[in-house]
C-alpha cells in the first residue's frame, strides 16, 4: 500500500470498486443507451410519442489517441487498489472491441491486493475470447440479455446476436467463469412480456440473472419514467410465478436484492435506482475510456485524469489528485426530481 488509509469521501462512504471503461464504441445498439436504429426510434416514437423528448445527445466518440493506453489503465489501477479499491470491473462501451485487452485483463489480474477482477460485455465476441480471457486471469463475467425472441433482441440491441450470446454464456458456465450473470434492463412495451421466460432460463441454465430498471442515461434522452418497469412490480411478477427464497446481501453495498429461484438453481437480483436509490452505500467511481473519473453515474462533472498521467505526474501526486476528486462524490442522484439534469454522456461512454 502506497496510500495512508482508504479512499473516502465527504459522506463517510469508503471506495472499494473501481469501474474501468476501456471504450465508449460498441457494436451494439441498444435502445437503452444508443437508441439510434429505426427500430429504437420507432419504439420511442410510436408508443410514446405524447411525451415530451429534450434534446438528444450528440454523440461524439473518443478519438483514439484520447483513450487510455494498457500501461495507463494499469497504473491508475495499481495505485486504486493501493488506495483500498478491491474490485475493478472492466466495461465499454463494448470492452471486447479493444485489441489484445486479454493483455490488459492479464496485467491487471496480477495487481498486488486486487480481490476481484470481472468484466460487463455483451457477449456478441466474447467466443473467440473466452479462453484467453479466462486464461489472462478473469474470474467472473457480465452479460447483457434483454429478450430471448430473436426478433425483440435484435429490436432491443440493433443487432442479430441472440445465438452469439447464448453460446457465450454457455461457453463460460463450460470453461469456469463464475459466477456468470446476465443483466436485463426491463422497458415497458418492449420486454416487460419476457419477465418470466428471462427468469425461467435463469433456473434451467442455473444463472444468476440481474433485472436492472430502466435509467435516463440513454443517448436519445428519450427516457420517461413511464417507461420504467419498477423493481417492486418486477418481484410481484416473479413471486406470482416462483417460490422465491430472498439471499442475505454480502456486503452492505450491493446493489441487488437477491432472491434464489426453486430448487436452488439460479438467482435473481433486482437493481432499482431508480424507484429504490442506494446511494447512500455506493462505494464505486468510475474511469472513462478517456480517463476522466466520475464519481456517480449521473455526474454532471467529470474530472480529468489524463493530463496528470501524460504529464508525468508521480504516483504520490496522482494519489492526492484521486483523494481529492473522491471527496467530492455526489451525496445521491436526483431521478425523477424536478431538478434532475442528465450526464452528457451516454451509458457507453460512462461505462456500466
Ligand atoms: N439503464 C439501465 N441499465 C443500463 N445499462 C446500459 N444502459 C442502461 C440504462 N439506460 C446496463 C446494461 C448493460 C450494462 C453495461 O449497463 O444492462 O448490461
Ligand atoms: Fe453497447 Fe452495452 Fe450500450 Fe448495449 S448497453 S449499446 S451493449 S454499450
Amino acid at each position: 500500500m502506497t496510500g495512508a488509509g482508504s479512499l473516502v469521501d465527504s459522506h463517510g462512504r469508503i471506495l472499494r470498486d473501481l469501474r474501468v471503461s476501456l471504450t465508449d464504441r460498441c457494436n451494439f445498439r441498444c435502445l437503452y443507451c444508443l437508441p439510434e436504429t429505426e427500430a429504437a426510434q420507432n419504439f420511442y416514437r410510436g408508443h410514446w410519442a405524447h411525451l415530451p423528448n429534450p434534446t438528444p445527445i450528440v454523440q461524439q466518440w473518443v478519438p483514439r489517441g484520447n483513450l487510455l493506453s494498457f500501461e495507463e489503465v494499469e497504473r491508475v489501477v495499481r495505485l486504486a487498489v493501493s488506495l483500498g479499491l478491491e474490485k475493478i470491473r472492466l466495461t465499454g462501451g463494448e470492452p471486447l472491441l479493444r485489441h489484445d485487452v486479454e493483455q490488459l485483463v492479464a496485467r491487471i489480474a496480477q495487481t498486488p491486493g486486487l480481490a476481484d477482477l470481472a468484466m460487463t460485455t455483451n457477449g456478441f465476441l466474447f467466443p473467440s475470447k473466452a479462453r484467453s480471457l479466462r486464461e489472462a486471469g478473469l474470474r467472473r463475467v457480465s452479460f447483457s440479455l434483454d429478450s430471448l425472441d430473436r426478433d425483440n433482441f435484435r429490436k432491443i440491441t440493433g443487432r442479430d446476436g441472440l445465438a452469439e450470446v447464448l453460446q457465450s454464456i454457455r461457453l463460460a458456465q463450460e470453461l469456469g467463469f463464475h459466477p456468470v450473470k446476465v443483466n436485463a434492463v426491463i422497458i415497458r412495451e418492449i420486454n416487460d412480456h419476457e419477465i418470466e421466460s428471462l427468469a425461467e432460463f435463469a433456473r434451467t441454465h442455473d444463472l444468476s440473472l440481474r433485472f436492472i430498471e430502466f435509467m435516463p442515461l440513454d443517448s436519445a434522452r428519450a427516457w420517461q419514467k413511464e417507461m420504467v418497469v419498477s423493481g417492486t412490480e418486477v418481484l410481484a411478477r416473479l413471486q406470482a410465478r416462483f417460490a422465491l427464497h430472498p439471499v442475505a446481501p454480502d456486503n452492505p453495498s450491493a446493489t441487488a436484492k437477491r432472491w434464489r429461484l426453486p430448487d436452488g438453481r439460479g438467482e435473481i437480483g433486482i437493481i432499482a435506482p431508480v424507484s429504490e436509490p442506494f446511494c447512500g452505500h455506493c462505494n464505486r467511481i468510475r474511469l472513462t475510456a478517456d480517463g476522466k473519473i466520475r464519481t456517480c453515474l449521473f455526474s454532471v462533472t467529470e474530472h480529468d485524469l489524463r493530463p496528470h498521467l501524460r504529464g508525468g505526474a508521480s504516483d504520490e501526486a496522482i494519489t492526492e489528485w484521486l483523494r481529492a476528486v473522491v471527496w467530492q462524490k455526489e451525496a445521491r442522484h436526483h431521478i425523477g426530481e424536478p431538478d434532475f439534469v442528465s450526464p452528457p454522456r451516454s451509458m457507453s461512454c460512462i461505462g456500466g
